[in-house]
C-alpha cells in the first residue's frame, strides 16, 4: 500500500510554510500535509516549480509522488514561485534550502540567508522560523543575527531532518526521532506541535545541541562504515572473513546490525560535506577532531584500495575493459553526488582503463565512461567486472549469464553483494571486501 494511503492521527491543523522542494522540503511538505496541515511550498527553480505545478513530483523517491498527490488532491499542499507569498500569514515557516559545501569544508550558507531575506518581511512572532536545511552548531547565532539586521523579529527554531533518500516518505511519516531547538520556547513548543502526528520521540533543546545532534549523527555513521571498512581490510590481511566478524559484532547489542555493510566508502550528499564541515566547525572553536579527519582520510584511501583490487585483477589498466555495475551513491537512488562509483570510474580512467558502465536509475557523463543498457552489456568484453552500487538487482543477476560475455574472469564485488559461491560456480573469481 502506498505510504500515502496511511492515514495520521488526527491532531491541531496548522498553516505551514516550506520554503524549497528538494528531497527534505517536499517530503517535509507532502508529510505535513499528510498530518493534516495546511502547507504552501515556496520553491525559487522554475523548472522544478512548473514539474510540481502540473502534478509532476521530479524526485525519484519511492511513495513521494503518491503523498504529495493525496496532498494537492486534499488542498492541503500548494507550490509557489514566491517564498513571501507562501510564507504570508504562515504560523511556522521552515528553511529546507540546500547548504552546499563552502571554502575549507565550512558550509555555504548563502541559499539560507537568501531564502531568510525573501521571508523577512512578511514572517512576525510568534511564528517562527524553522531551519530544516543543515546548518552547523553556531549557526543559529549567526542567522538569528543576520534577521536581526534584516529587520525580522521572527523567533528562531532548528529542526534538522534525518531522513534518507530512497526512503525518505517512510523516515519523515515515521521518524526515529524529532529534534526542536530553540532559545524561545514558546516556538519550540509550536514546532514540536506540528509533529505530534508523527507520534516519534521528541527531543527538545537549545538551538547549538539541535545543530550538533544532526552533524553527531552523520559522523558517527560515517565514522562507524569507516571502521567497518577497515574491520574488512584488516580481515583480509589475517585471513579472516569479514562477513563472519561483522556478524559477531552485530550480535552484541550495543553495537546492532546497521550500516555494518563494507563498500568502497561513504558518499552521498550529507556524510561527507557533514564530517568535512564538522572538522571545520570544530576548529572554529580551537578543536582539532583528530579522528573524524582521520575519517574522512581513510574514506578517500579506500578508493585507492578497491581501484588496487582492480588493477591487480585485471594486470594493470592500461587499456583495460572494466564492466561498473552502479553510479548512483547507494542502491535505490538516481542521486550522484560524491558518489563513490563515479569517483572510482573516474580513478579507473584515470590509470588508463576505459569502463562500460550500467546503472537502474543513475546517469553520468564522464570520458571514459560508456553507457550501456544492462549489466550484462556492462560485462560483455570486460576484463574485470567492478561492483560499485549495492542495488538489489545486481544481487539478483545471473553469473552464468556475465561469465559467458567477460573476457576477463574476475569480479571484484566493492559492496560484498554477490552470492561468491554462485560467481565461482560459474567459472569466476569471486573478490570481494574481506571475503
Ligand atoms: C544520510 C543519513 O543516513 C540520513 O539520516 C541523513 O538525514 C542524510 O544523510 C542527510 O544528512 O541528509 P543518505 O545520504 O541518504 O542519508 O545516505 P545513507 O543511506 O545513510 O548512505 C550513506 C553512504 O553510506 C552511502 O554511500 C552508502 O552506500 C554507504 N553505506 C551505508 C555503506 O557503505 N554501508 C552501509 O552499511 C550503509
Amino acid at each position: 500500500m502506498p505510504p500515502a494511503a496511511e492515514p495520521l492521527p488526527a491532531t491541531g491543523a496548522r498553516r505551514v510554510a516550506v520554503l524549497g522542494a528538494g528531497y527534505v522540503g517536499l517530503a517535509t511538505a507532502a508529510g505535513f500535509a499528510q498530518a493534516g496541515h495546511r502547507v504552501r511550498v515556496g520553491e525559487a527553480d522554475p523548472i522544478r516549480l512548473a514539474a510540481l505545478l502540473t502534478g509532476e513530483v521530479p524526485l525519484a523517491e519511492p511513495g513521494l509522488a503518491e503523498l504529495v498527490a493525496s496532498g494537492v488532491a486534499a488542498g492541503r499542499l500548494t507550490f509557489h514561485g514566491d517564498n513571501a507569498a507562501a510564507a504570508a500569514g504562515a504560523e511556522a515557516v521552515f528553511v529546507a534550502v540546500p547548504t552546499p559545501e563552502g571554502e575549507g569544508g565550512a558550509v555555504d550558507l548563502s541559499f539560507v540567508l537568501a531564502a531568510l531575506r525573501s521571508v523577512a518581511g512578511v514572517v512576525r512572532p510568534p511564528a517562527p522560523l524553522v531551519i530544516k536545511s543543515s546548518v552547523p552548531p553556531g549557526t543559529a547565532a549567526r542567522l538569528n543575527a543576520a534577521l536581526r539586521e534584516m529587520g525580522c523579529a521572527a523567533p528562531l527554531v532548528v529542526n534538522p531532518e534525518f531522513l534518507q533518500e530512497g526512503r525518505a516518505v517512510e523516515d519523515v511519516l515515521h521518524p526515529y526521532r524529532i529534534v526542536v531547538g530553540s532559545d524561545d520556547a514558546e516556538a519550540a513548543a509550536l514546532v514540536v506541535g506540528l509533529h505530534v502526528a508523527f507520534e516519534a520521540p521528541v527531543v527538545v533543546t537549545g538551538a547549538a545541541a539541535a545543530e550538533l545532534a544532526k552533524y553527531a549523527t552523520n559522523a558517527y555513521l560515517a565514522m562507524r562504515l569507516t571502521f567497518v571498512n577497515a574491520v574488512a581490510h584488516l580481515s583480509e590481511a589475517v585471513g579472516a572473513d569479514a562477513g563472519d566478524v561483522l556478524e559477531a559484532l552485530a550480535l552484541d547489542p550495543r553495537v546492532g546490525p546497521q550500516y555494518l555493510r563494507p563498500g568502497p566508502g561513504y558518499g552521498g550528499s550529507c556524510f561527507p560535506k557533514d564530517v568535512r564541515a564538522l572538522v571545520a566547525a570544530a576548529a572554529t572553536h580551537g578543536h582539532d577532531l583528530k579522528l573524524l579527519r582521520a575519517v574522512v582520510e581513510t574514506n578517500e584511501d579506500q578508493l585507492d584500495r578497491v581501484v588496487a583490487k582492480v588493477r591487480d585483477a585485471a594486470g594493470g589498466l592500461e587499456g583495460k575493459v572494466v564492466g561498473l555495475l552502479g553510479l548512483a551513491f547507494k542502491g535505490g537512488t538516481a542521486d550522484t553526488r560524491n558518489s563513490p562509483a563515479v569517483a572510482l570510474a573516474v580513478r579507473l580512467v584515470a590509470g588508463g582503463a576505459r569502463l562500460r558502465a550500467f546503472d537502474p536509475a543513475a546517469r553520468v557523463d564522464l570520458p571514459g565512461v560508456e553507457a550501456v543498457a544492462d549489466a550484462v552489456a556492462a560485462a560483455a568484453g570486460a576484463d574485470v567486472l567492478l561492483v560499485a552500487t549495492e542495488w538489489p538487482e545486481f544481487a539478483a543477476l545471473d553469473p552464468a549469464a556475465l561469465a559467458a560475455v567477460m573476457r576477463g574472469r574476475v569480479v571484484v564485488d566493492a559492496r560484498n553483494l554477490l552470492d561468491r559461491e554462485a560467481v565461482a560456480a560459474a567459472g569466476l573469481e569471486y573478490r570481494g571486501l574481506g571475503r
